[in-house]
């Protein structure tokens, strides 16, 4: 295992003025391939239109920063936040989650027209040390709606019986993984995050908690060891499943990962042929843990998969792996897990670990206070990043939350055992 020192790689200068713009632009370079028709539907109730992508973080802009902090900012138009704003309860009523796919007016012309409006409204702001913060949280919030816009037009696309292509399917070739596992003594860890830079609230604070001897696989699950689960009966198997669980199997006729077919999958480029050697994604966390219980292991909990990722050995307790790393995410390819021999990129890994506040959690005050806080019950912990994750955008201390049964997020996982 190389040292933490040589795995250690600091994220390129940037201010946060230039990452405001890139990340803008991302968004913008991504609908570019979308139809109006495309950018507007909504294919069930937890994916939103790529439309609303591009004005929901728009409206976050023109909300938390423009209009709390220019004297005199008026509103584009006072009629779409209650079209944009998502579950913000201080910012008022608002259309149902489920009814997003109605709103056909504003055009996505016109939401590009919001865009630009308040891309040079924020200008001044850039590097303004007053809203530093704010404007960290709004990079960071549209950093996760480029996620979802993608996973949100994948399962759109996907629903249509022909399976269009948003991108051509380009040059993807898939690594072999790392074999083994990665061993820790446990002992005490500080967990949470504890470096400069930007970090959700729900991150912190930092706190000790006690772990015993645990390994970590240094690879993620593939789809050929999904195939075998498969063929060994892991879906009609109720010893392998939690209650709810084998509620869901049962009543949904659940029998692989969301996307498959034969021996394909569903992708950005449309139907393509599944690489065995590739990690497996799109899975529930009720699939998950049924899988970890199938190959006679577990899920790590989100603080052991965090002490592997910071290296606690490290004397700067620095990263030992990069947060980027194996994160291909650019507007010219398609996202597709490619066998990362990283800890993070490719899937977002579950853990066992409840989505629940560290000791001490605080959200912060005001409305963007309901960011996370609200969300804590009924989820678990993800860590790691995705193949659709912007560079850059985790860390050891990241959290990502999803209920038990989603599955359209690039979800995966890594095995962990007791030592
Ligand atoms: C962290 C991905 C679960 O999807 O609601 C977007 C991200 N929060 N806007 C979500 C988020 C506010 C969040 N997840
Ligand atoms: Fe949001």
């Amino acid at each position: 295992m190389p040292q933490p020192s040589e795995r250690f790689h600091q994220a390129p200068a940037e201010d946060l003025a230039d990452r405001f713009r890139r990340t803008r632009a991302l968004t913008e370079n991504l609908l570019a391939p979308l139809s109006e028709a495309d950018a507007t539907i909504q294919s069930m109730d937890d994916a939103s239109p790529a439309k609303w992508h591009a004005a929901h973080t728009t409206w976050f802009w023109e909300t938390f920063l423009l209009r709390d902090h220019v004297p005199g900012y008026r509103l584009f138009d006072e009629r779409w936040p209650f079209l944009f704003n998502s579950y913000y309860e201080a910012e008022g009523e608002r259309i149902a989650r489920g009814q997003r796919g109605l709103v056909t007016r504003p055009t996505l012309a016109d939401a590009l027209d919001w865009r630009a409006h308040v891309n040079a409204a924020m200008e001044p702001l850039l590097d303004d040390p007053r809203v530093a913060e704010l404007v960290a949280l709004g990079i960071a919030h549209e950093e996760q709606h480029i996620e979802l816009l993608l996973t949100d037009i994948k399962h759109a696309f996907f629903k249509n019986p022909l399976g269009p292509a948003m991108w051509d399917k380009g040059e993807t070739h898939t690594a072999k993984q790392g074999e083994g596992w990665i061993s820790h003594p446990g002992g005490i860890a500080r967990v949470g995050h504890q470096a400069s830079g930007f970090a959700f609230d729900n991150e912190g604070p930092v706190h000790r908690v006690l772990l015993e001897p645990f390994a970590l696989s240094r690879r993620l699950v593939t789809n050929g060891e999904w195939v075998q689960f498969i063929a060994d009966g892991g879906y009609s198997d109720h010893r392998l499943w939690l209650s709810d669980a084998w509620a869901w199997v049962q009543r949904r006729g659940v029998a692989a990962p969301l996307y498959w077919r034969d021996g394909e999958h569903f992708t950005h480029a449309g139907w393509q042929e599944r690489d065995a050697d590739a990690p497996v994604c799109h899975i529930s966390f009720f699939e998950a843990d049924a899988f970890a219980t199938w190959a006679g292991a577990r899920l790590p909990s989100e603080f052991e998969w965090e002490a592997v990722a910071r290296g606690q050995d490290a004397p700067d307790n620095a990263s030992r792996f990069a947060a980027d790393a194996g994160n291909q995410l650019d507007a010219a390819c398609p996202p597709l897990p490619v066998g990362t021999p990283e800890l993070f990129g490719d899937v977002w890994q579950f853990t066992r670990s409840a989505y629940l506040p560290y000791p001490r959690f605080q959200p912060v005050e005001g409305a963007v206070g309901e960011y996370n806080g609200k969300f804590m019950a009924g989820q678990w912990v993800l860590k790691g990043a995705s193949c659709a994750t912007v560079r850059g955008h985790s860390r050891p201390s990241y959290r990502n939350f999803f209920y038990s049964q989603q599955r359209w997020q690039f979800t995966g996982l890594r095995l962990a055992k007791d030592n």
